[in-house]
């Protein structure tokens, strides 16, 4: 296949957005326009928080790559936006970006399908009309033991997420969370190695373990280069690595996904791998993990691209 053959169609690649992420998704946004320039596409950078729309119309935009992260542009929003104009786009449909984006809605699907998730329980925070009052559901105790990982349902990149050894720190680290989200999930702490596995085409590519060398992978251990060592492939046993991938595809399926995913899992010293999430959007930096994972697996970042578009245009 010669490069710059997935399609001839204008590829418009849409960046940006007034989400948490709207920085990363600038960076992934960039990189990957910049190999769709290198092998010869029709393609033009969008950037969400302008009049997307228009600048669809105005640009002739016949295909989107999307490099959103999250938000409208990762939850379902943006997809349905794309399915009403009839734009093809990249990655998973409407109700797939939502579940996925919702961890206490995907948790629930994964329970169905019988995929290990850590326990958890879910508190919620109603507005109280149009002033600021608010008021929570009550606080559980949650009847599994610290330390607990206290989470805002629909975020990313880690954003609100705190880990808490001592039942004191509870109401703090909810507040922090409810900033970003009016539900909050308080998770068991898995203790052991964390591993990302990525998805392409209803495959598993392969899988990183991430060790950072903060408390654990928070925004500025995901985002500060050195901070964090990558090990391809991950260090567990073959059948855990099997197991993982298996579980992670099963995740991704789960969904109703498409294109390209990245799961990530945290393994306990019983070799069981948990799901904690379905990134459907995953970050597409050239150091980005699902582009270190498919490097891997012998698929350039620009290959890992194409790969992207061709799903994209078969689904
Ligand atoms: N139950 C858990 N046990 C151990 N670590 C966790 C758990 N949940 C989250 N973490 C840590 O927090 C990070 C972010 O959590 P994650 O659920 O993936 O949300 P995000 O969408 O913000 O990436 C994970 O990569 C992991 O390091
Ligand atoms: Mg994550």
């Amino acid at each position: 296949m010669t490069k710059g053959a997935a399609t001839t169609k204008r590829i418009g690649v849409l960046m940006g957005g007034e989400s948490s992420e709207r920085d990363i998704s600038i960076r992934s946004g960039l990189a990957i326009y910049q190999g769709l320039q290198e092998m010869g596409y029709n393609s033009v950078p969008i950037d969400i928080s302008k009049d997307v729309m228009a600048a669809l119309k105005k640009d002739k935009v016949k295909l989107a790559f999307l490099a959103l992260h999250g938000g409208i542009g990762e939850n379902g929003a943006i997809q349905g936006m794309l399915e009403v104009l009839g734009i093809p786009y990249t990655g998973s449909g409407v109700l797939a970006s939502a579940l996925a984006m919702d961890k206490e809605a995907s948790k629930k699907i994964f329970i169905y399908h019988g995929l290990p998730v850590a326990p958890f329980t879910v508190v919620t925070r109603r507005q109280k009309g149009k002033g600021q009052k608010t008021s929570d559901s009550p606080i559980p105790s949650p009847d599994f033991p610290l330390p607990w990982v206290v989470k805002p349902v629909a975020e990313g990149s880690s954003i609100g997420v705190s880990i808490i050894k001592e039942e004191k720190d509870l109401p703090s680290c909810l507040e922090k969370a409810f900033s970003f989200d009016q539900r909050v999930m308080i998770e068991k702490f898995i203790p052991g190695q964390e591993v990302h596995i990525g998805i392409l085409g209803q495959k598993a590519l392969g899988g990183v373990e991430v060790r950072p060398s903060l408390e654990f992978y928070n925004y500025e251990a995901k985002y500060t280069s050195g901070l964090t060592d990558y090990i391809i492939p991950p260090e567990i046993d073959d059948a855990t690595y099997e197991k993982s991938k298996d579980i992670a595809l099963k995740a991704h399926t789960a969904l109703g996904c498409s294109g390209a995913s990245r799961v990530d899992l945290r393994i306990d010293d019983t070799h069981t791998p948990y799901v904690l999430e379905v990134n459907t959007l995953p970050g597409m930096t050239t150091t980005s993990l699902l582009p270190k994972i498919a490097k891997a697996a012998g698929l350039s970042f620009n290959d890992l691209i194409e790969e992207i578009i061709r799903l994209a245009l078969k689904e």
